[in-house]
């Protein structure tokens, strides 16, 4: 619970289109995105493990959410973030840990401690040692959100095919930090 939002489960196949109404305005997605965005949620809650938390005000609004999984070498983002940290040495980071795959928090409700929040309740659940994701490679709130918690980097600049983007790769020991 933060002051304004409720943290809690989230069938998010159930709630696709709430969630993705709230990245579009968090991070910014055309209409054609949000439509390949979509399949891509429903496919990813079929995983072994997903899981999702939201946020929801007293008067029923999702406002945020948080949702990944244990890794899996085999799916398409570990088989693109591999090389990149194979040639640190750091792939191990592959092994064990869940990864989070979206955060996002609708911008009226932002730096209020949602984001926080539904990480940190998320990745608690997890019983793996570690949590790894993948943020755009500037320094953003996300970025400063990921540091704090304890996430370091383990790749920059990597490209995900169709994204015109790099990305960071990040890495952190579970429980995050307080
Ligand atoms: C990243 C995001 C999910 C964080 O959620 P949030 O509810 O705004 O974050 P919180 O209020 O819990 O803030 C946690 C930390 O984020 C950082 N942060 C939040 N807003 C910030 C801002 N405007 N500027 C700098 N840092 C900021 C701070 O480190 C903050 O910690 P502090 O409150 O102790 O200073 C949210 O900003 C968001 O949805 N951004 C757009 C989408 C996005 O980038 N998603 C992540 C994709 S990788």
């Amino acid at each position: 619970m933060t002051d304004e939002a409720a943290i809690g489960p989230l069938d998010l196949a159930e709630h696709v289109d709430e969630a993705l109404a709230v990245q579009a305005l968090a991070f910014g997605l055309s209409a054609d995105e949000v439509g390949v965005r979509r399949h891509i949620v429903v496919r990813h809650m079929t995983c072994p493990g997903a899981r999702a938390l939201g946020a929801t005000t007293p008067d029923g609004r999702l406002v945020g959410f948080v949702y990944g999984m244990p890794n899996d070498r085999t799916h398409w983002w570990s088989t693109i973030v591999e090389p990149h940290l194979r040639r640190h040495g750091r792939d191990g980071w592959l092994d064990d840990s869940f990864v989070i795959t979206e955060l996002h928090v609708h911008p009226d409700h932002q730096a209020r401690g949602i984001g926080r929040a539904l990480i940190t309740a998320l990745t608690d659940a997890a019983a793996e040692p570690r949590s790894i994701l993948s943020a755009i490679d500037v320094e953003s709130p996300a970025r400063g959100l990921y540091r704090s918690l304890g996430y370091v980097d383990l790749a920059e600049q990597v490209l995900f095919p169709s994204a015109p983007r790099a990305y960071a790769v990040m890495g952190a020991p579970l429980p995050l930090r307080r």
